[in-house]
């Protein structure tokens, strides 16, 4: 592996948390400041994983189980990992991802009902030793979160096949992404994305930076310190 390792941040919530607003203010800001910063997201992020994407999203794929679904999840994260993220890391540049592993955690394995062990083994060779350095997990009522996702899906697009379940579900979702957190606090940060915008952007600005200036980067490319 390359000296030079970049950060790898991952941006984590149920719908309607904020999560693209959110990346896209703190990739401005760390470009004004001269930095160089990749933005992608998930499922998706490269040529082979937009197209599971679509498959996935679609719902095309729900008729085959939460199983196959999973491993589609993964076979899309790898792709991305491979491709895009791990290349990105060597080159030293900041990656901000909308979604990662944990989505697969909470969406396919708590509320998916698949075992815990089965999508940590899916997860071990989908990420391949590519961990987030820190992972921002925007948290918000699944009531409230949902009336923004369903303003904005109704103004542009139909609810996706995840968007669409019960409201018990999606507080399920927020709950085990809260539970993650408390499992990994060196690695996860909880942000109230209850509160203003600029409230937010200062908080998640202020983590990220004093990551990049503590010089606590580079995990994200070291698979022994991935385990
Ligand atoms: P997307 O349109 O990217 O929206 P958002 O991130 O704003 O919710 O939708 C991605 C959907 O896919 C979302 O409902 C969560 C789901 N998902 C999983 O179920 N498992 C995963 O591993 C990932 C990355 C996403």
């Amino acid at each position: 592996m390359a000296d030079a390792n970049g950060l790898f941040v991952s941006f984590e919530g149920g719908e309607g948390a904020g999560k693209s607003t959110q990346i896209r203010r703190l990739a401005e800001r760390l470009r004004e400041r001269g930095r160089d910063v990749l933005v992608t997201r998930e499922p998706g992020g490269s040529l082979g994983a937009e197209a599971v994407r679509h498959v996935l999203l679609s719902g095309a794929a729900e008729i085959f189980g939460t199983r196959m679904e999973a491993i589609l999840f993964a076979a899309a994260r790898n792709d991305h990992v491979e491709d895009i993220i791990r290349p990105a890391l060597v080159r030293g540049i900041i990656v901000l991802c909308d979604r990662f592993m944990d989505s697969s955690r909470v969406y396919q394995g708590v509320t998916g009902n698949l075992e815990a062990d089965y999508i940590e083994a899916l997860q071990r060779v989908a990420v391949n030793g590519v961990i987030p350095d820190c992972t921002l997990i925007l948290d918000i009522p699944a009531q409230i979160g949902l009336e923004r996702a369903r303003k904005r899906a109704s103004a542009v697009e139909a609810p996706d096949r995840f968007e669409k379940e019960e409201m018990q579900t999606h507080e399920k979702r927020r709950e085990a992404f809260l539970d993650i957190a408390a499992r990994e606090p060196n690695r996860c940060h909880v942000i109230d994305a209850q509160r203003s915008e600029d409230q937010i952007a200062a908080d998640i600005a202020g983590i990220v930076e004093k990551l990049l200036e503590t010089g606590a980067t580079g995990t994200a490319t070291n698979p022994e310190a991935a385990q």
